[in-house]
């Protein structure tokens, strides 16, 4: 269990009800909004904007949040895989996507809760590993999850604009 400055209750990681999806989007928004840089790439700005869709139309992915005492302190998305003709856009194997910390809730252990609450779920579900991507508006997330073990994938790299590359990463789940 983290040692926490803020909890008021206990720390649970647990699925979010689509009742809660509304608050989950806003906290992300919110998180990915204040990593932009003061003059950022189109397709950031168009990412953000597609935040809220991503967390709030039904679908396959599991909504995972770190509930502190009540209150959602970190959510992440585990979205299935989404196979095909090798290419943009596919990739055999689940993906942790729009993990996300309450700025005042960092550095307590809540997003390792998550990714290994999501690690879990993925290896319970048959996979042998998992995936994300990340980009260098992330330093923070990229450093951990390298040392997390999760390696560098190219091949699901992709550049929404000219020069934005979005780094794919995956840790085998042994
Ligand atoms: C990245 C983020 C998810 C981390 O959440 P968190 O709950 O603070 O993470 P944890 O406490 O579980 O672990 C933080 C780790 O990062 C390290 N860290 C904290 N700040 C750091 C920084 N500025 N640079 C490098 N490492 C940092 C901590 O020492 C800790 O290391 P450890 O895993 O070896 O113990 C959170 O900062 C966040 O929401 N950032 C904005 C959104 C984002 O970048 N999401 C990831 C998208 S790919």
């Amino acid at each position: 269990m983290p040692t926490d400055r803020f909890a008021v209750g206990p720390v649970v990681v647990r699925e979010a009800g689509p009742e809660e999806w509304p608050e989950i989007a806003e906290l992300t928004t919110e998180v990915y909004a204040a990593l932009a840089p003061s003059c950022p790439p189109p397709s950031w700005t168009s990412y953000l904007g597609s935040i809220a869709a991503t967390i709030t139309q039904p679908g396959e992915a599991r909504r995972l949040v770190v509930d502190v005492g009540g209150r959602i302190a970190a959510s992440v998305l585990l979205c299935p895989p989404s196979p095909g003709p090798a290419g943009r856009g596919t990739n055999p194997h689940p993906e942790l996507r729009l993990l996300a910390v309450r700025a005042d809730c960092r550095n307590s252990g809540l997003a390792g809760r998550l990714i290994e609450a999501c690690e879990q779920w993925a290896r319970r579900d048959g996979h042998d590993a998992i995936t994300l991507h990340t980009t260098s508006l992330m330093p923070a997330a990229k450093a951990m999850y390298e040392r997390r073990g999760y390696l560098r994938a190219p091949e699901l790299d992709f550049e929404p604009g000219p020069g934005f590359v979005v780094w794919g990463y995956r840790r085998p789940l042994l």
